[in-house]
């Protein structure tokens, strides 16, 4: 079978990972979630005591960071399992800096298209369609209300035992959208021939089933 590649994009908490994972488990295909390398990242830049917000310290640990995102979700950073605590406020109130320098961003695209090389992918991110892999045969925009957002990520955090308020996710999302959108180089914005996705009154089954629709009429 021809190796497919099918971009996931939209802003924070729009439903991307978990409906991702889902697509890619039924379609046999391999389910790279690019967030969380910039998450990693970040986890090792505050780790190491450097402010996120300086891009020079932050960019010289490069050569130091070596991320791999396993298939059963794990996430390591060179050599330390941080699967869990890169979902945590600290990291997800920092990220959006450490993803707006272009060095680390290049450094990380590098990885994720050749991940995509090997085989058939569902990468989730803000700026795979129109930067990562503007050739994928998919490519979907997915979008939420703000308060959906917090409210789904809300849930979430009480299910792994992050401890964390509405009110400050709501402004976490919101926070992250303007500077993930607003950014110089590869900002979250749909590509031209993405389909936009509205997941707002939606159920997980819902837009799982949408979206394999999309992949079917755009793959037959
Ligand atoms: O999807 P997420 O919330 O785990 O992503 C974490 C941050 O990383 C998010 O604020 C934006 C950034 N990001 C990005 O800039 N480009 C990507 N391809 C994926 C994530």
């Amino acid at each position: 079978m021809k190796r497919i590649c099918v971009a996931i994009d939209g802003p924070a908490a729009a439903g991307k990972s978990t409906i991702s994972k889902i697509v890619a488990k039924k379609l046999g295909f391999t389910y790279i979630d690019t967030g969380a390398m910039y998450r990693a990242f970040t986890y090792y830049v505050i780790k190491k005591g450097v402010d996120p917000k300086d891009e020079k310290a932050s960019c010289a640990l490069i050569p130091e960071v070596n991320i791999e995102l396993h298939k059963d979700g794990t996430v390591i950073c060179s050599g330390e399992d941080v699967t869990k605590v890169i979902r945590e406020p600290l990291v997800s109130g920092n990220v959006s800096y450490i993803a707006s320098y272009k060095d680390i961003r290049l450094a990380l695209v590098e990885q994720q298209r050749a991940m995509s090389k090997r085989v058939s992918v569902v990468m989730d991110g803000r700026d795979i369609g129109t930067y990562v892999l503007p050739h994928a045969e998919v490519k979907i925009f997915m979008i939420a209300s703000a308060e959906e957002r917090a409210h789904r990520r809300f849930i979430e955090n009480q299910e792994k035992g992050i401890p964390t308020t509405l009110e400050d996710i709501i402004a976490d999302v919101k926070k992250r959208d303007t500077i993930d959108s607003t950014r110089a180089f590869a900002p979250l914005k749909p590509a031209d021939d993405s389909i936009l996705l509205d997941t707002t009154k939606l159920t997980i089954d819902e837009v799982v089933e949408e979206v394999m629709k999309i992949i079917k009429e755009k793959t037959e």
